[in-house]
């Protein structure tokens, strides 16, 4: 089969197309998959540069990829919620980006039947993110103000969407053409993030979720309010600044698992939730997919059509 791989950490250019054999089910709970599309994450980019050794360390050479969505071509003897020919959706962690994967059955889940096979490759990680952020850790309730920081970006999409469908009044920061996205997706405001200063802009909130991370960090504290939480998916937030702000502030690991995606695959299956797919590379163009994540200014999700 077809598969991206690296022997080295590295530039994008240390990645291949390799031609290696089919993986075969290991365990009697493995589930082989016939990969259709397969989401791209800054993830599998920084894992490739090698700046989450300490914390995600791999087994080299190493296909990257953590969400796919394909076709159950076999199953092993123990499995009881799938049978061969179910169309689904797989949280790998890792060896998505391949013809073939496999994956115990605890981390496959029927795909939505309203999705194509590459939107249900978008879907795992944001909405099992945004989940874990924004309900699990961040409590957000009806009525509540929210802050999305990255709200054009692939989780930021989402955590517009499911916090809006909570009833919260939903505050978003994009550029450029983001905005628009942002607005669509149902944010009740959007700032510009290049053009005005969230922190002059934005007062009393209960919950910010970061997804940018960087030094625009920093001006998130002041918009809180009094025992606000800030809740970072990209970088630990300072203590300092917490402390200062009276707030809580602290960094989330997602919890990608098919209770933390319950809520989110509720509303994409009665409609309420639009996937953004914004590009669509071949599994041959890994490199240039990843490069062009990296470029920024996405707004939505990449992902693989896997032939
Ligand atoms: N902790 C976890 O478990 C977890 C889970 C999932 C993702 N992540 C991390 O979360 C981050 C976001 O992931 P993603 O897939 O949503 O990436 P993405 O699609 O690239 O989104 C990032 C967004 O941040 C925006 N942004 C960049 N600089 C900004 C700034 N100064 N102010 C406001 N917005 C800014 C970008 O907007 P522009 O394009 O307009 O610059 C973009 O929309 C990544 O670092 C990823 O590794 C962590």
């Amino acid at each position: 089969m077809k598969a991206i791989q690296y022997k080295d950490y590295g530039s994008s250019a240390v990645i291949e197309l390799v031609d290696i054999p089919i993986p075969s089910i290991q365990s009697k709970k493995d589930i082989l998959i016939q990969v259709k599309a397969a989401g791209v994450n800054p993830i599998d980019v920084k894992i490739r540069m090698g700046i989450m050794k300490e914390m995600r360390p791999v087994e080299i050479p190493f296909i990257p990829g953590g969400e796919a969505s394909g076709i159950i071509v076999a199953i092993g003897t123990d499995v009881s919620k799938f049978k061969v020919g179910d169309e689904v959706i797989a949280l790998t962690k890792k060896n998505a980006y391949a013809q073939y994967v496999t994956a115990n059955e605890n981390y496959v889940l029927l795909k939505p039947k309203n999705l194509t096979f590459q939107e249900a490759a978008s879907i795992a990680v944001t909405i099992g993110t945004s989940q874990s952020v924004l309900f699990t850790e961040g409590k957000l309730e009806k009525g509540q103000k929210v802050l999305i920081q990255g709200g054009a970006g692939a989780v930021g999409g989402a955590m517009i969407q499911m916090a809006k469908a909570a009833g919260a009044y939903v505050i978003a920061t994009a550029s450029g053409d983001g905005v628009a996205l942002a607005k669509s997706l149902g944010a009740d405001e959007v700032i510009d993030y290049k053009l005005q200063d969230v922190t002059n802009t934005v007062k009393e909130v209960d919950l910010v979720a970061d997804t940018a991370g960087g030094q625009s960090q920093e001006k998130l504290f002041p918009v809180l309010k009094a025992d606000g939480k800030l809740l970072s998916i990209a970088k630990p937030p300072s203590q300092e600044l917490a402390e200062k702000h009276k707030v809580k502030a602290y960094f989330v690991a997602s919890d990608i698992s098919s209770k933390t995606l319950q809520n989110g695959l509720e509303l994409i299956e009665a409609g309420k939730f639009q996937t953004v797919v914004s590009k669509i590379f071949k599994l041959e163009a890994a490199a240039i997919a990843q490069d062009f994540l990296t470029a920024g200014g996405v707004n939505g999700k990449i992902v693989f059509a896997v032939e």
